[in-house]
């Protein structure tokens, strides 16, 4: 074929795919998947020849490496003295269309804390948007996995939608991890303390809880009670899934006293049967969720705050293995205000004011591993949790709007009756024990 039959062959094939994409919707799309494909994997070979070549540098650079003058002797030259580097070795660099994660080894003589401080040096290097530090599954000793997020999938906040509607109890679906995968959250077994400055985004945690456990409510697998001294504001919303709200500082003594009875009581049925208690229909999961902590243990009354303090402390120290338990939801981690931190079983870290909030919050040291204190103030529901393998990980719950909040709460309300011994609210259910 001569090269003119060639060249035209080709410029009649291109006009045609032109043509096709202008004209059919259908060709535009594909194109469009295959350009951003192609696009993508040309991004990940550019981020992986990056991080291979110039790995050395950086770690030189930020003092991870280690040089070593060695004195040779060569034939007719003499004694002569050569630089040599140790580094931390790049063991793997791995890509996906959001992130870049890398194993890297201690180098001889190097603490893997070291190592694992280097993690917002090496973010910001490499423009990252955000890290995550964990152990590497082999050789966890002596090896970490650092994961880079080049472009944020959790920056595009997500609206909730209507909770699957089985019956669950162990765990709840709130939201998204950095890493696109799904965030779900332990419910039973745990007392779970949120913290996050004012319009952090509390609120999508309480309500993805709350909402999400709606049909386990519905067939009384899990009882909710709450505890709102800021006038009821948030808690009513959804008070149709709630078998009672206290909204004083008295009513939400009384509710912890009766959660405490039933803890006790719990305790004694199930001492010699079995250690951890599992819900069902008729045999509830008791779920106590305080919004603003703070206005029961720091701003209340003196008597209400002491008696408060004590038996929300034996239900911390008592309620989790027999099936009541807390999650209290707070804006400021001091001491004065959260002297129970300790006995909370997971805590979770929405925007925080500073590093020393991230310390007090995450435990002592975590700043650099799960900086809440860095989330942007338009980040709401954006927060840093430590995972069960002791890695920190960042996630964003899905908002839950009012609406939403009403739907499921009239669609799944709770059974009043079913409350032990208690007169149940009537609608809003403002009123808290009887
Ligand atoms: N998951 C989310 N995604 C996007 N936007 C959100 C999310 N959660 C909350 N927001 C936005 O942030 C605002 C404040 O959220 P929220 O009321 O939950 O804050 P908060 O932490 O409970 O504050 P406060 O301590 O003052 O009660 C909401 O009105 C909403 O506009
Ligand atoms: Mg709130």
């Amino acid at each position: 074929m001569s090269e003119s039959l060639m060249l035209g062959l080709a410029g009649m094939v291109t006009a045609i795919a032109i043509a096709m994409v202008v004209v059919f919707p259908a060709a535009r799309r594909a194109a469009l998947l295959v350009a951003r494909f192609a696009g993508s994997l040309l991004r990940q070979a550019w981020w992986w020849l990056r991080f291979r070549f110039t790995w050395k540098g950086v770690a030189r650079e930020a003092g991870l490496s280690k040089r070593r003058t060695k004195r040779v002797k060569r034939l007719g030259v003499g004694e002569e003295s050569i630089e040599k580097w140790r580094d931390p070795r790049l063991k793997r660099v791995k890509t996906s269309a959001h992130s870049v994660t890398l194993k890297v080894k201690t180098r001889r003589g190097q603490a893997l804390a070291a190592l694992e401080g280097f993690a917002p040096e090496l973010a910001a290097t490499y423009s990252a948007d955000a890290y995550r530090v964990y152990p590497a599954k082999r050789r966890a000793g002596s090896t970490v996995m650092f994961e880079l997020v080049m472009r944020d999938l959790i920056k595009i906040p997500a609206v909730a939608g209507m909770p699957e509607p089985r019956m669950q109890t162990e765990s709840v679906l709130l939201g998204r991890r950095q890493s696109g995968k799904p965030f779900r959250l332990q419910v039973e077994q745990r007392h779970t303390l949120v913290v996050g400055a004012s319009g952090a985004g509390k609120g999508s945690f309480l309500w993805g809880m709350v909402g999400s456990l709606a049909p386990a409510i519905a067939v009384d697998a899990v009882q909710a009670y709450g505890i709102d001294l800021k006038g009821g504001m948030e808690l009513t919303m959804g008070a149709p899934l709630f078998t009672k709200i206290a909204v004083q500082g008295e009513q939400a003594v009384e509710m912890l006293r009766e959660f405490v009875a039933i803890a006790d009581q719990r305790t004694e049925q199930l001492r010699g049967y079995s250690r951890n208690h599992k819900p069902g229909p008729g045999d509830p999961l008791y779920l106590l969720v305080i919004d603003e902590l703070a206005s029961l243990t720091a701003y209340a009354d003196p008597e209400i705050r002491k008696e408060a303090e004590r038996l929300l402390k034996r239900l911390l120290s008592i309620g989790r293995a027999v099936g009541v338990v807390v999650v209290a939801f707070v804006q400021d981690p001091r001491k004065e205000v959260i002297d129970m931190r300790g006995l909370f079983t997971q805590t979770i870290a929405l925007r925080l004011r500073s590093a020393m909030e991230t310390n007090m919050v995450l435990g002592d040291g975590m700043a650099p591993f799960a900086p809440a204190h860095r989330i942007l103030k338009a980040a709401q529901g954006t927060a840093w949790i430590i995972d069960e393998d002791g890695s920190t990980d960042r996630v964003r719950a899905d908002y839950w709007s009012d609406d939403l909040i009403r739907r499921v709460a009239s669609l799944y309300p709770a059974d009043p009756a079913a409350a032990p011994g208690a007169i149940a609210p009537e609608p809003p259910a403002l009123g808290g024990a009887a």
